[in-house]
């Protein structure tokens, strides 16, 4: 039956991925690896023509992301349209470029939600991390600013070898800095991390501290009456089954690149798959028409293991990008999961996390002299 006929549901989330441009340079940023050659951007028309038709299909949640969002000057105007909508609005944001009076401007305009990301819980680190001596500064005081005025706040740290042994005292700073969430994501491998990967996967042992560490403090909060909502998540390379990612392919998140390519998650772009384009499609017919969207929807396409596995309506077979990256074959099965006969790849790697030296500054960091060109053959 073609997919546009069957029961599939319209997107609740969209991601608009404003700009590549970002002051920083995290060598684990999941933007991809020849963003510098995507140097076009959707103009606030086109933006907003995109939430407008994303919400009139059911959506109803949206993420501003990059890149780093703030350096488009129109954020006021878009969140404003978006809010006026009716989504639930999120700024994904580095905090740098962060002002109180931009603060004022987004609350006025509607925004709903601020997260803030850290690098590390000191300003060493976090300086070798993000490629900025002032940045841990400046993610401070605005840290600060978006809390006193009222929103609730998520800090997200990702963690990677580098600095999840320091996990306490990031903990502590976000006890600190009064933040509502707290997201503690061990790094996940696309984009720049991927390339980065031996350099930052943490080993076995870190991950079992992390863990206590967590597990520790979330008691210690439950005591106290102080509540933060601490989120840890494990990297998928220390699991035996993969995870069921986005939701599944083309299920409930859509996401749009800065020059308007729409895709089933921020990832795919890199898949030898012609994604196509907001400004030569309606979002109804990319959603329910496409090639791209409809590629991995349903179990048809599945090859053995998954095709015969109890789990598969679980899983959906694991993360396709995840898959294409480590088999060359986007329609095998996640690595991750044991079943899977390149999981040695998995296992390879975690052998690797436990002898490699890689020190941060040897990392490839997410710049345009690092971006390259990636050719692939499209479908
Ligand atoms: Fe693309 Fe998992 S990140 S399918």
């Amino acid at each position: 039956m073609n997919p546009s006929e069957s029961n599939v549901k319209p997107p609740l989330w969209l991601l608009a991925e404003l700009t590549y441009r970002c002051p920083l340079q995290c060598p684990y940023c999941s933007n991809p690896l020849d963003f510098a050659q995507q140097e076009k951007e959707l103009s606030t028309a086109q933006w907003i023509e995109v939430f407008k038709q994303a919400r009139a299909m059911g959506a109803v949640q949206i993420g501003f992301s990059g890149g780093e969002p703030l350096v488009r000057k129109d954020l006021p105007e878009l969140i404003r349209s978006a809010r006026e909508l009716g989504f639930y609005t999120n700024l994904i944001t580095s905090g740098i470029g962060l002002t109180q009076k931009k603060i004022d401007a987004f609350a006025e305009a509607g925004l709903d939600h601020i997260q803030i990301s850290f690098q590390a819980s000191d300003e060493t680190l976090n300086a070798a991390l993000a490629g900025s001596q002032k940045a841990f500064q400046q993610k401070l005081e605005m840290a600060r600013a978006v809390k006193a005025h009222g929103y609730p706040m998520v800090l997200n740290f990702v963690l990677h070898r580098h600095n999840i042994d320091q996990l306490d005292r990031i903990i502590e700073l976000c006890i600190e800095l009064e933040a509502d969430d707290v997201e503690l994501a061990t790094c996940q491998f696309y984009g720049w991390a991927q390339l980065n990967r031996e350099g930052l996967l943490p080993t076995r042992d870190q991950l079992v501290r992390a863990e206590a560490v967590v597990h520790r403090y979330r008691e210690k909060m439950a005591a106290s009456g102080n509540l933060a909502n601490l989120l840890f998540v494990t990297p998928d390379y220390y699991e035996e089954r993969p995870k069921g990612c986005m939701g599944g392919w083309g299920a409930i998140f859509l996401s749009v690149t800065p020059e308007g390519m729409a895709l089933p998650c921020h990832s795919a772009r890199q898949l030898p798959i012609r994604f196509p384009s907001v400004l030569e499609h309606s979002l109804q017919d990319i959603w329910f028409n496409s090639f791209g969207f409809n590629r991995y929807r349903g179990f048809d396409w599945m090859p053995e293991p998954c095709r015969s596995c109890d789990e598969k309506e679980k899983d959906f077979g694991g993360c396709r990008c995840q898959a294409f990256m480590l088999t060359g074959n986007a329609d095998n099965a996640d690595p991750v999961c044991s079943k899977s006969e390149h999981h040695g790849t998995i296992l390879a790697a975690r052998e690797q996390a436990n002898c490699t030296n890689i020190q941060v500054n040897q990392l490839r960091f997410r710049n345009r002299a690092n971006s390259e060109r990636v050719n692939s053959q499209l479908i």
